[in-house]
């Protein structure tokens, strides 16, 4: 989906840019996945489990940007990237296609300025735009921070996944799965 950059005052006083991911980007990615994935116990994937190449990210930003019914936000902030943001079909079927997954992950030590109000704010607000009717979301149960952003932006909590996640070391986190309409 286009994209037409967009800038917000943080509260630190900071202009954060928020622009669609391009091609040129592909290592920024990769490293942004595998650095907040150590950053976090909250998301899905363990830090190695991104194993694409430049090229392969390349590619995928190349198919996703082709796509009216995804988008995919970095936000800058002095012209390093901070954190990513994006909207997806949730499932493939005709019946489904009202639907979008939304998913957001900051590097840590941007938490708590303002970025997330705003990125997920942009990724809704286009979701919207491409016609999608609801968002939906699963987080990590004891993850207050996002939890608290999600209700922030009038997502509701539908239900659990108990047992969601499974760390290395044996213990699990659950999922709550959270909705927000868009109509
Ligand atoms: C979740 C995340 C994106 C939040 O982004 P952020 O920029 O820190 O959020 P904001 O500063 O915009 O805060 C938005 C709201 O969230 C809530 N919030 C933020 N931090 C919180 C905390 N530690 N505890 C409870 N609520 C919190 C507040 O309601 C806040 O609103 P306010 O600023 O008006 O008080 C960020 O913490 C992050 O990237 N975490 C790691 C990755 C992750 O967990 N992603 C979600 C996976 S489902």
């Amino acid at each position: 989906m286009e994209y037409t950059a967009n800038q917000v005052t943080l509260k630190n006083g900071k202009t954060c840019v928020i622009r669609r991911g391009e091609e040129k980007d592909a290592q920024t990615l990769l490293d942004y996945w595998e650095a907040t994935a150590r950053e976090t116990r909250n998301l899905a994937r363990e830090p190695e489990e991104y194993g694409l190449t430049p090229e392969e990210v390349r590619e995928l930003i190349r198919e996703k940007n082709g796509l009216d019914e995804a988008l995919n936000l970095l936000a800058f902030v002095d012209g390093r990237c901070v954190g990513s943001g994006a909207f997806n079909p949730a499932d493939d079927g005709s019946r489904t296609r009202h639907r979008c997954s939304v998913g957001i992950v900051l590097y840590r030590e941007f938490w708590g300025l303002g970025i997330g109000t705003a990125l997920l704010g942009e990724v809704l607000a286009c979701a919207r735009k491409a016609g999608y009717e609801q968002a939906e979301l699963n987080v990590a149960s004891t993850n207050a921070a996002a939890i608290g952003l999600y209700e922030k932006l009038g997502f509701e909590t539908v239900g659990t996944i108990p047992r969601a996640m499974k760390y290395r070391d044996g213990s699990y986190a659950d999922f709550l799965l959270m909705v927000k309409s868009l109509l």
